[in-house]
């Protein structure tokens, strides 16, 4: 399969050879898709934190509960959200997993919170809607912070990464987490924040898409039977993407970007992308494309891509190899265990090596 617009060449046409290119190439393609996808990223604002309550016996006494509070200082005026803190006892830096979640406790049924900590990971959960509401209001949270005032404007996806960016900075700044092993994890429409938030963020070593179809992982230009088709969700959920993204969502074909370069914004960092075989809305094929396709970023870097299989793969296969990974489970549209096992599996086996 061709994937265009093609990775390896700059928008002039000139093409792409080595890692420095490529680190030109990513700063082209984060425009990109801000100005026809996803909205600008708001620039980072000064940020403090503050805990609000400390639960020491938690998960069997084995981990130390925190209820924070983190207050971005933008030029509008001050806005502050929840994040609850897991961190496993014991001595040393924990690598650190950021969720971004659906619902505001993080004992949910998307979240094993207690076999992530037993795992050695601290755990960060940002409920989504406490940055901005998952809707056309754009007044609420975060969001009116940033005006709407072009149609390159941040969007509902934007603001929620940026919540996650400045969630890390207060985390980074407590000195209790390895800055070598920190990972994001979301699902579904929270799967495409997380791989918009890694795609900008460098300080995210691990991203973990769960789910997360079209617009996520999901490469649009081979859109299969039974998958969420780019005219739906731009209808359905506008405010999800910036207004310019309206133009060119009738038909992929003519996408001024698709999915693989999203994910070859992460790269030389690590991609875990997870499907689920009765997940056709999500197009699981797509998502693996998504992968192969995004794959040369990581030769660029001199580093191993994708490793796994160019067909389709079947029920309960991948190939967890290389810098960007894929599997595909049994099951439904869900992020369950054997998903945040396997993005822990994933993390573990990369945290102790000092390249790539
Ligand atoms: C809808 C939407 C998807 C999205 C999903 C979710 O099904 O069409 O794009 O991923 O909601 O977030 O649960």
């Amino acid at each position: 399969m061709v994937f265009v617009p093609e990775l390896m060449r700059f928008a002039d046409g000139a093409p792409v050879r080595n890692a420095e290119d490529m680190r030109k190439r990513r700063t082209e393609l984060l425009k990109i898709l801000q100005e026809y996808a996803y909205g600008e990223m708001p620039a980072a604002v000064p940020v403090t934190g503050r805990i609000t309550d400390k639960i020491t016996k938690c998960c069997s006494g084995d981990a130390v509960r925190y209820n924070t509070e983190i207050t971005c200082k933008t030029a509008n005026g001050d806005f502050t959200f929840p994040l609850s803190l897991f961190i496993p006892n014991g001595e040393g830096k924990k690598p650190l997993i950021i969720v971004i979640n659906f619902r505001p406790s993080p004992y949910d049924e998307y979240i094993p919170v207690e076999e992530i900590t037993d795992n050695g990971f601290a755990l960060a959960q940002i409920y989504y809607e406490d940055i901005t509401a998952d809707n056309e209001d754009f007044t609420s949270g975060i969001a009116k912070f940033f005006p709407q005032e072009n149609d390159r404007a941040p969007a509902k996806i934007s603001l929620w990464a940026w919540g996650i960016s400045r969630a890390l900075d207060y985390l980074l700044s407590l000195d209790l987490f390895r800055e070598d092993a920190v990972g994001v994890i979301g699902h579904s429409r929270l799967g495409k924040t997380a791989l918009w938030c890694g795609a900008n963020d460098e300080r995210i070593r691990f991203v973990c898409s769960n789910c997360s179809g079209c617009m996520g992982a999901a490469y649009a230009r081979s859109y299969h039977e039974g998958g969420e088709p780019l005219a739906s969700i731009a209808k359905v959920f506008p405010f999800w993407f910036c207004k310019a993204f309206q133009a060119h969502c009738a038909d992929a074909s003519g996408l001024p970007f698709d999915q693989h370069l999203l994910a070859a914004c992460i790269a030389p960092r690590f991609v875990l992308v997870n499907s689920a075989s009765g997940d056709l809305w999500a197009d699981p094929v797509s998502e693996q494309n998504t992968c192969i396709g995004a794959s040369p970023a990581w030769q660029a870097y001199g580093f191993t891509g994708y490793q796994g299989d160019p067909a389709p793969y079947g029920e309960n296969e991948g190939c967890l190899d290389g810098g960007i990974a894929y599997y595909k489970r049994s099951g439904i549209h869900y992020l369950g265990r054997k998903d945040w096992n396997r993005f822990m599996k994933f993390m573990r086996e990369r945290i102790d090596v000092s390249v790539q």
